[in-house]
């Protein structure tokens, strides 16, 4: 493989897609172009990616690795969740494949000057896209306590959101990871948890920040009206509610009736979208969850257009 890092559920998330020669795919998280660089390998030899990332030092890594595929790969830098009024232009209306592999990148979270990691000291900035929106300092420094404490409930499942936002507050001006990580582990460590105390703190401040929720109930329905007939959907997730998302999204588009269930005769004459191709989401064997921690916490989702 060219690369050096291997990417999550690769061998599977391809084997789902079951790229052709001359088919057409949509990469939505291009990252350091991994999936993209197998969608392109079975695609051969003339098989084209249409990759997205919010990410501009995405986009410019992810295509230096392309070598011998960069003919057959365009990269536009913006969210998934505007691919179905962007890949048109390029000529991508009836895809054969769209993959979304959501979150973060382990490039992005080695990256100090991010913000995105508590391991490492650095600006909390945490933007897939560091020319846009708000910052994690923002909203650390200017929300009220109870939009903080929603924010670390909701999208980092924490119990203690209260207390934690009410120590962030009472201890304002924060604007560096190191800062917060250590206020959160001097006065909030647990020593039966075996994880740092601000692992879910940094999580929802991330998915906040991007407004990754927005992005996946938006951009994975966009996703599926851009399939063509048989052409499939893959979608790898990392937190449990995009993958309850992606699970009744999926769900709901395979339904042959959605009457009332008392009512004896079906009049609503629904067609489904979509059949599933996995029914239970795939995880990380044990061996590939040893060599890479991150891919525990992975699920893959497929489904395939009708
Ligand atoms: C887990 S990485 C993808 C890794 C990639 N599959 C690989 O093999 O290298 C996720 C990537 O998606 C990007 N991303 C996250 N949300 C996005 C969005 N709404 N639109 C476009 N890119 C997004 C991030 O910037 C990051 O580069």
């Amino acid at each position: 493989m060219p690369f050096t890092h291997i990417p999550v559920l690769y061998r599977q998330t391809i084997d789902f897609l079951r790229p052709v020669s001359n088919g057409r795919y949509i990469d939505g998280t291009f990252g350091a172009g991994g999936h993209s660089i197998g969608i392109l390998q079975a695609s051969a030899p003339d098989g084209h990616v249409l990759a997205f990332d919010k990410d501009p030092e995405a986009i410019t890594f992810g295509m230096g690795q392309m070598g011998e595929y960069e003919g057959r790969i365009t990269a536009v830098n913006a969210s998934y969740a505007d691919m179905e009024s962007i890949a048109p232009a390029h000529g991508f209306d009836q895809v054969d494949g769209i993959l979304l592999d959501l979150g973060l990148s382990s490039r992005q979270l080695d990256n100090a000057q991010r913000g995105f990691s508590f391991m490492r000291d650095g600006q909390l900035d945490m933007r897939f896209d560091p020319t846009q929106g708000e910052t994690a300092a923002d909203l650390i420094n200017n929300l009220t306590e109870s939009e903080l404490a929603n924010i670390i409930w909701r999208y980092g499942e924490d119990r203690r959101s209260r207390k934690m936002a009410r120590l962030i507050v009472a201890n304002r001006p924060i604007n560096s990871t190191h800062r917060l990580a250590n206020l959160i582990a001097q006065k909030m460590s647990n020593p039966r948890r075996r994880i740092h105390p601000a692992t879910q703190l940094f999580q929802a401040l991330r998915i906040a920040v991007n407004h990754e929720l927005e992005a996946v109930e938006t951009g994975i329905p966009a996703a599926i009206n851009l399939l063509k007939p048989g052409g499939r959907i893959a979608v790898i997730s990392f937190h449990s509610l995009e993958d309850r998302f992606v699970k009744q999204l999926f769900r709901r588009l395979t339904k042959t009736c959605i009457c009332p269930p008392r009512q004896p005769i079906c009049t609503c004459d629904t067609k489904p979208t979509l059949k599933r191709i996995t029914r239970k989401p795939i995880q990380a064997n044990e061996q590939e969850s040893k060599e890479n921690p991150r891919s525990r916490s992975a699920r893959l989702r497929v489904a395939e257009k009708l």
